[in-house]
């Protein structure tokens, strides 16, 4: 940060508040301390007794007219007493939550209920979307034919209500308010549109309901990833603890909190920290910057990052700094993400190339990484192969017709990526012709093994008894099918090159469970086959887990890089390796539930132990987990790419 005693000015930064009361104050403050402001007004207070739903709403509960309620959020629930309790007794308002079943989405809602003594009949697991609540419903048998009262806090989210009532629900929706948005929202829209359009340098939230308010200028999906997107080159500024907590849960990151959590504190310290802070961020961003929108006139076509740090260590070249991209980047941790898949399911979202290029380049805009990869999955190949393929909630992958004789491998299709799986290059020529290409893209597949495990097995596995009874009883059956799967990978790596990636990677999820001994006769050949089809100029990454006793027959399958997870100690094992290979990974995702500062210290751990060799790669063990703080992941990135 910078010096604490530097003079508070905003050298003529143009600074947003979206302060309502104060506003005109807050204006007068900006400017003594030389800031360009702009005031536009957010909120209107609401008063609480105004909510006539709400007590509508407590008449039919008293009645006991609700199978069902959900608690969306907490602060919806404070409202909601803090209305009820203004008319009636206390004790009579829980006695009329005794007549439902509670249904709460996440940790603030339940804790909101203990404090008030309201009993809670289910709560729906992480990462508490919409999707889980429906999920856990339906499978309780909740829903058909039940009256839901769902309390929201005013928004409404059609999509979660359409489909309770998709699923036989009688729904009512109830919504509370304390705070609406002014009754002009011409100053607000304007504020979003300036940000877009990069005319705010600089924007100071004074209470948590203003970012709501910003981003509901956003007609939709599309435009709310464009409004977060611009906000990540505009610094950030936090009244207090509690307006920070809520930012960061809609992930929108404050670079700074003020303190004491006052008004004037806070324009002195953005005055006095925000040039610098706005600088260091338009740097970070332009790092990652993708830019999905080019601004007109823009440059043309920028030229191949034929020198970036990834392209450098995949190469051995040396190299100015370590590069890092983390496997599974794009992904349900990240709001970007879960703001697109809330209109779509996985498969449509893999199937569409607009919205799979647009997760791809989102994530490495949030997080400022070193290298992009295609967002689709690798088990996309088994339906083309003739497998009908599903991905649920609740269980992930499944396959519904899994291998497990040679006839069914007889019968499995040849794959024409070009035709079947078209819409995977077309989402990377779209990325490619998209991005400014500061950092290259990588395409993967699966290695045969992994896809061959899951279309035997048809979902995950502890101890692949089908595949490793397949493999040693019908070796026939085993090798045709692994020869089937390795010329439609060839082929389909090939397209993902000829499209724009730059990179590729394999991933070998599952190779793990095999000894060393049916890795050298049920795979190996495969492998080496796969690696001697790929096109030559193409740098490849070799990744698998759990194969601290196959590394060596791995490096001997192929791939200028090895990926290691975190189970293997990173040093030693590259000694082992040789100099001849690069080393990708290799931080246990599960670290990043940790404090930044120790996830640093465990970064720096790896760091240190490679130390100069050329060809590293950070980036994780394994994917990141669905449950993963944003923050954190851009906390590593910054740390692994300071670090020298
Ligand atoms: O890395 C990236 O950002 C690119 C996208 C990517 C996905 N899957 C997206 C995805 C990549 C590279 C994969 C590879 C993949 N898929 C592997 C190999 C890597 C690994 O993790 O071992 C495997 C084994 C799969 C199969 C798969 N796909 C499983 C087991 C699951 C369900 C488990 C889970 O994490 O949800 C998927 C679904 C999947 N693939 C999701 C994503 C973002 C989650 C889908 C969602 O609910 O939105």
């Amino acid at each position: 940060m910078t010096a604490q005693n530097s003079k508070p000015d905003f050298q003529g930064l143009r600074v947003l508040s979206l302060e309502s009361r104060m506003a005109g104050p807050v204006q007068k403050l900006i400017e003594k301390y030389g800031g360009i402001a702009q005031v536009a007004p957010s909120l209107k207070e609401v008063p609480l007794s105004d909510n006539r739903e709400a007590f509508h709403f407590f008449e039919r509960l008293e009645g006991g007219e609700f199978d069902l309620l959900v608690l969306m959020t907490g602060v919806g629930l404070r409202t909601l007493l803090k209305i009820l309790e203004e008319k009636f007794p206390k004790e009579r308002i829980l006695q009329a939550f005794e007549k439902t079943k509670v249904v709460v989405r996440g940790p603030k809602p339940t804790s909101v209920c203990k404090m008030n003594g309201i009993s809670i009949a289910v709560t729906v697991p992480p990462p508490n979307t919409w999707q889980e609540i429906l999920q856990i419903l339906s499978e309780e048998n909740l829903l058909q034919g039940r009256k839901v009262a769902v309390l929201e806090y005013g928004v409404s989210n059609l999509s979660f209500l359409q489909e309770l009532e998709a699923r036989g629900a009688a729904v009512t929706p109830v919504k509370v308010y304390h705070w609406a948005l002014p009754d002009d929202t011409g100053a607000l829209r304007k504020a979003a549109a300036d940000i877009v359009a990069g005319k705010i340098d600089l924007l100071l939230f004074t209470t948590q309901i203003q970012l709501d308010h910003l981003l509901k200028m956003s007609s939709g999906v599309a435009e709310e990833l464009v409004l977060r997107r611009a906000l990540h080159r505009v610094g950030i500024f936090s009244i207090g603890p509690t307006t920070s907590a809520h930012l960061r849960e809609r992930q929108v990151f404050p670079d700074y909190e003020a303190d004491p959590n006052k008004l004037e504190a806070l324009v002195e310290q953005a005055a006095q920290q925000g040039p610098e802070i706005v600088k260091k961020k338009r740097e970070r961003a332009e790092h990652g910057w993708v830019r999905l929108l080019g601004p007109a006139g823009a440059r043309g076509p920028a030229p191949l990052p034929h020198d970036s740090p990834m392209l450098r260590a995949c190469r051995r070249e040396k190299n100015e700094r370590v590069p890092i991209w983390l496997m599974r980047q794009a992904g349900r941790y990240m709001q970007e993400y879960q703001l697109v898949r809330q209109g779509v399911d996985f498969l449509t979202l893999c199937k569409t190339p607009d919205l799979a290029a647009q997760v791809t380049i989102d994530a490495v805009e949030r997080l400022g990484v070193d290298a992009a990869i295609i967002f689709s999955d690798i088990l996309l190949i088994v339906e083309p192969m003739g497998l009908p393929l599903e991905f649920r909630e609740s269980t992930g992958p499944l396959i519904g017709t899994p291998l497990r004789s040679l006839e069914a491998v007889q019968k499995l299709n040849a794959v024409k990526p070009e035709e079947s799986l078209g819409f995977v290059f077309e989402a990377i020529r779209k990325v490619r012709r998209s991005m400014d290409m500061r950092v290259p893209l990588i395409g993967f597949a699966g290695a045969p093994f992994t896809i061959a495990a899951y279309m035997i097995e048809g979902k995950g596995s502890r101890n692949y008894i089908p595949t490793k009874t397949l493999m040693h009883e019908e070796p026939q059956a085993w090798h045709l099918l692994m020869e089937k799967i390795t010329a439609a990978t060839i082929d389909y790596l090939q397209a993902q090159v000829m499209a724009g990636c730059q990179i590729l990677q394999l991933f070998d999820s599952w190779v793990g469970c095999l000894s060393p001994s049916d890795y050298r006769e049920f795979v190996l050949p495969h492998m080496r086959r796969l690696f001697a089809g790929l096109p030559k100029n193409i740098p490849t990454i070799h990744f698998g887990t759990g194969t601290a006793t196959l590394l060596s027959l791995q490096k001997e399958a192929g791939g200028q890089v090895i990926g290691l997870d975190w189970r293997q100690e990173i040093a030693p094992t590259w000694d082992a390796l040789g100099p001849s290979v690069g080393v990708q990974g290799n931080l246990d995702p599960v670290i990043l539930f940790s404090k930044p500062k120790v996830i640093c210290e465990e970064a720096g751990k790896i760091l240190e132990a490679v130390g100069s060799r050329p060809g590293f790669i950070f980036n994780l063990g394994h994917g990141i987990l669905p449950e993963t703080p944003v923050d954190h992941v851009m906390a590593l990135v910054d740390f692994v790419q300071q670090w020298h």
